[in-house]
């Protein structure tokens, strides 16, 4: 019996993560029917890990009749079929929580970088031809502005957290729904918009943090940047699908907004010659959200141990470790028992 992994972790990351001895061996090789197109096809395999945003669709799923259980490195689930693993009686798993924080501060890294221009501050600092620095190089003010969240999951509630009591910034916020009285209140006095053009309006500051889904595809195009003060900043730490990435290349041309901040695109790296990386207003990194040592190898762990209970079959009964399909799972494993 083994599994599968596509790609190896960090080597100090995988040096701990398989030194424990398990029951099952780990393959390290691209899943068949990966862009890579070469990979183990195998009825010996019973999961799969997922490294990286390779996708994981019915016809992957397909290909390992024994497959019980895909455990993704990472809390972003878009590039797995969960419902074609779900009518197969598959677990999917995630890494939720654990990146919570280090996801976080990427956003406030490109929220301070984009308003004070660290990068190009930078630049001119080190530049060979700098011979005086101009004392009215202004950036926008940060503390005590406003910020608006879009997508107030766990993330989202930590950037929030972040802005309202760290720099003291007034907090908006846009969910599919309002969370608790108690979440809003402990985040910094959360302030729900139900329509996000609303919300848009008020904010020196906007942070995506939604998942990437059907619905929220191109949720940021045009007339949100209109919406948007030509003072604003716009930071998307979340997926690059929901930004129609045209409509943002013209709202910092035309100066619609002051700047913007991407932690994600689509495709990620973009093509060289992509108009936004003409952009001076633009920071940009290259998807490093959840990229520090200790976080990557809690994700690592958690993924691992992930894998090892839904194969167990504790998942089933323990509510510490949660598939994103766990009920349905359980229905469908019922009903193919009759
Ligand atoms: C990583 C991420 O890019 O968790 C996510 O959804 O986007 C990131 O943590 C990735 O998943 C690492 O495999």
């Amino acid at each position: 019996m083994s599994i599968l992994l596509n790609r190896d972790f960090h080597k100090d990351i995988a040096k701990i993560v398989f030194r424990d001895k398990s029951e099952f061996s780990i393959k390290i090789g691209p899943f068949e029917g990966d862009e890579q197109g070469r990979g183990e096809q195998s009825s010996s395999v019973i999961g799969l890990l997922v490294n990286g945003h390779v996708k994981i669709t019915n016809d992957v799923l397909s290909l390992y009749p024994n497959l019980r259980v895909v455990s993704n490195h990472g809390v972003g689930i878009e590039h797995i079929d969960v419902q074609s693993a779900t009518d197969r009686g598959i677990l999917v798993f995630n890494t939720p929580d654990v990146l919570t924080g280090a996801t976080a501060d990427i956003a406030l890294a490109l929220l301070l970088s984009s308003a004070r221009r660290v990068v190009d501050g930078d630049r001119i600092s080190k530049s060979p031809s700098t011979s005086f620095f101009d004392s009215y190089y202004f950036g926008s003010e940060v503390h005590e502005t406003t910020v608006g969240v879009c997508g107030f999951g766990r993330i989202g509630q930590a950037i929030g957290r972040r802005c309202a009591l760290g720099f003291d910034m007034r907090l908006l916020y846009h969910n599919r729904r309002r969370v608790s009285e108690e979440i809003e209140k402990e985040t910094g006095n959360a302030i729900y918009f139900p329509q996000l053009e609303d919300m848009l309006k008020e904010c020196d500051f906007v942070v995506v943090a939604a998942p990437a889904t059907p619905e929220t595809r191109n949720m940021f195009s045009l007339p949100q940047f209109k919406a948007m003060k030509p003072t604003a900043h716009f930071i998307n730490i979340s997926r690059g699908s929901l930004v129609n990435q045209e409509d943002l290349a013209e709202a910092l041309e035309n100066h619609l907004i002051a700047g913007a901040g991407l932690d994600v695109t689509e495709p990620e790296p973009l093509p060289r010659d992509h108009r936004l990386l003409k952009c001076p207003n633009l920071t940009i990194t290259p998807h490093v959200g959840s990229a520090t040592f200790s976080t990557r190898l809690k994700m690592a762990k958690l993924a691992m141990a992930n894998l090892n209970r839904g194969l167990s079959g504790e998942s089933m009964g323990d509510g510490s470790i949660e598939a994103v399909n766990k009920e349905a799972v359980v229905a469908t494993l019922i009903k193919m028992k009759q």
